[in-house]
């Protein structure tokens, strides 16, 4: 839809043209994956296709939330006590940022909101955290709450953990805020510390390739592997002073594993640690031009997240496994929490047609659907477009 079609959707809700339009992209994670909420470091992207938001002030007091979307929409009066998740409905995102934004003090009105994406919901590229930041940012601008946009992207953390009730790490919601375009963003999502790689992979294209795998159980088992992590974390600590898993070198771990006395442990712990340590020879790869070695760490962080932290599944599995045996691949890997949504593999150019259709084909037969294949543009960060 051009922004044209959407400013007359607008009115048609509404029957006022809408005064701001803003855009927020989602994001994949080129590597370091399931680190983020362990103090790790990680390496995403924003991606071109996201959610834009068309709002207006209102005079009544009211949120009223609609979405081309999703066929759910609410009117919820404006409550100086705050506003508690209702529902599983879409609209608690932005109703949670509203919520941490008068928590902080900033002084709102009733408001008129129009969500529409391009992003596949329940992919894996971020539809939530576009959503959150996309929100905090319109209401940052509007209100002059005066927050940046690594604050911004907290804010939108804490709704999804206190609002949500995930316990997701910072990645998404900082990701989308502060991206760059052709660049990677190199996050330690421990201090917050950041920078941004050249992107620069030659003659290859980013291509994202959605499992279409109906996502179920990803939040209990996302929070499931939280906790095993700060159970690991806390048997770990009982000898080695430090504050994350991530921190723990691999010699570390194999001299202190005993301490875990659980295989299952073990393994989510091993992920953790290896992952980190992949992310910075990722890194090395990446600015010396090392496109190969990069490849090779995507299929080696595939692996992990396969064998040790198990959150692929036979849908990601049958992609990055097409990946390998095709020439013109050099590096494949699920991307996001994992049990279903999108893999990313790095592919020649000149072959992507052939690759899209040649994984479909192969894909369909194993799975019994399609999957989606595009290519993808690292793109900007949240921003207002008119
Ligand atoms: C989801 C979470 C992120 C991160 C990834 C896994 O996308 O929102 O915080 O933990 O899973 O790397």
């Amino acid at each position: 839809m051009t922004i044209g079609d959407l400013q007359k959707e607008f009115e048609k809700i509404y029957h006022k043209p809408a005064a701001h339009i803003f855009f927020c992209p989602g994001r994949v994670n080129l590597i370091g994956e399931h680190i983020d909420y362990n103090g790790g470091q990680v390496m995403p992207c924003a991606i071109s296709l996201g959610t834009t938001l068309l709002i207006a002030k209102n005079e009544d007091r009211q949120f009223r939330f609609h979405a081309l979307d999703f066929p759910e929409s609410t009117a919820i009066a404006f409550s100086q006590d705050g506003y508690s998740k209702q529902g599983p409905e879409w609209f608690n995102y932005p109703l949670g940022v509203i919520n941490e934004l008068q928590k902080k003090g900033v002084e709102l009105t009733g408001m008129d909101f129009l969500f529409s994406g391009n992003l596949p919901i329940g992919s894996g590229l971020s539809s939530s955290a576009s959503i959150e930041v996309l929100t905090a940012f319109a209401l940052n601008e509007l209100f002059e709450a005066g927050l940046s946009r690594v604050e911004l992207a907290v804010l939108g953390k804490s709704v999804e953990n206190d609002f949500m009730g995930l316990n997701s790490g910072i990645m998404d919601q900082f990701a989308v805020a502060m991206g760059k375009e052709a660049h990677a963003v190199l996050l330690n999502t421990d201090t917050l510390e950041y920078e941004y790689l050249p992107f620069e992979i030659g003659d290859y294209v980013l291509a994202i390739i959605n499992s279409n795998k109906p996502r179920k159980l990803v939040e209990s088992k996302y929070n499931e592997r939280f906790n095993e992590c700060r159970t690991a974390l806390k048997a770990f600590q009982q000898k080695l002073r430090v504050q994350h898993l991530a921190e723990i070198s691999v010699e570390d771990f194999e001299q202190n594993k005993t301490l875990l006395n659980d295989p299952v442990l073990e393994k989510r712990a091993l992920h953790v640690i290896a992952e980190n340590e992949r992310v910075k020879k990722a890194k090395e790869a990446l600015t010396s031009g090392d496109i190969e070695t990069f490849g090779a760490l995507m299929y080696a962080s595939h692996d992990s997240l396969q064998d040790l932290y198990e959150v692929s599944g036979i849908e990601l599995d049958t992609i990055v496994d097409f990946c390998r045996t095709y020439k013109d691949c050099i590096g494949a890997r699920m991307t996001g929490a994992g049990f279903g949504g999108c893999a990313i593999a790095l592919i020649k150019q000149e072959c992507f047609d052939d690759f899209a259709e040649k994984i479909t084909a192969a894909y369909e037969e194993k799975i019994g659907y399609k999957p989606g294949v595009f290519s993808s543009v690292i793109a900007e960060g949240v921003r207002t477009l008119v």
